[in-house]
């Protein structure tokens, strides 16, 4: 891990990774867990399909823990999650024509204490957890997706918006705010207007760049090492690279980190062997 502009990719759970990388190694950690009852990413041991939310929550929060093992005392995350509704405790989305991501063969049952049609709340049970958990809350970031997807609901607004959390592991962390300027010179504040990304290849939930960029900037130095445990296709890595950041991304799925070591242009050196030794 001393190569200034590594990339490491590692196709494997989370946590099961984390436990193998160094202590107080990353500046920053910038991710996006998969949501809950949201998406299938169709492998086994996925997060985001368990019975109910409480469990979701406790397992994101026990991969936090390692994350934050691994995270500098001065380091900070930058969390990216979205809300989802109660099911009604029906079983499977049916297949949408123009979205096809949206259809679901499995979908979690209503939480204890949600009615069918509640809104869950899930961004902010997770950022209640964590914070329960000694991470600082420092910020609630809206996420406002000017194309969002039009939704079929009749009887409420559609949703155009999901949190971006930032969270420091102590009272007193690195924080560059002159990461946040905006090209006019004024300053990003806690509401991002960013278009979401169209269906992108393989992957249909990846970040914008745009979003990425004033995490990066605001929260490491160059040379300064970002994690991501939920990569999927290295949106995180590609951003690290061209701005002389190392990077280790961690994802379940093979076909996403194959992927990844094409989008990260830089690093088709991906140090595989590298990576070994660094793992053993
Ligand atoms: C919201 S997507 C992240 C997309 C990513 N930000 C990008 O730009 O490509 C969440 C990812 O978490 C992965 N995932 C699900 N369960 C996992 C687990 N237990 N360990 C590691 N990755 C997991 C999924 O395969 C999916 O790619």
């Amino acid at each position: 891990m001393k190569n200034c502009n590594s990339c490491f990719l590692i196709a494997s759970d989370a946590l099961k990774a984390l436990r193998k990388l160094p202590d107080k190694y990353f500046s920053a950690v910038i991710t996006s867990p998969p949501y809950w009852g949201i998406r299938d990413y169709g492998v086994k041991g996925q997060i985001g399909l368990e019975d109910n939310v409480h469990q979701y929550v406790l397992n994101l929060a026990k991969v936090f823990r390692e994350v934050k093992r691994v995270l500098k005392d001065n380091g900070t995350i930058w969390l990216n999650i979205g809300d989802s509704y109660a099911s009604g405790n029906r079983k499977y989305r049916a297949n949408d024509k123009k979205y096809g991501a949206r259809s679901m063969s499995i979908r979690p049952k209503n939480p204890k204490g949600i009615k069918n049609k509640d809104l869950i709340g899930v961004p902010w049970r997770l950022a209640f957890k964590l914070q329960q958990e000694s991470w600082y809350l420092r910020s609630d970031i809206i996420w406002y997706k000017p194309n969002a997807m039009p939704e079929s609901v009749k009887d409420r607004p559609h949703r155009n918006h999901e949190y971006l959390f930032l969270f420091s592991k102590k009272e007193c962390y690195y924080f560059n705010n002159e990461g946040l300027k905006n090209c006019d010179g004024s300053k990003m504040r806690s509401v991002w207007k960013i278009a979401r990304n169209s269906y992108n290849g393989n992957h249909f939930a990846t970040f914008p760049e745009s979003l990425v960029l004033p995490c990066i900037k605001s929260s490491t130095k160059k040379y300064d090492y970002v994690l991501d445990p939920f990569c999927g296709v290295g949106t995180v890595g590609k951003i690290c690279n061209k701005l002389n950041r190392g990077f280790v991304g961690i994802d379940l799925n093979k076909e996403y980190i194959n992927e990844a070591q094409k989008v990260i242009v830089t690093s088709t050196e991906i140090l595989m062997n590298e990576l070994k030794t660094f793992l053993s």
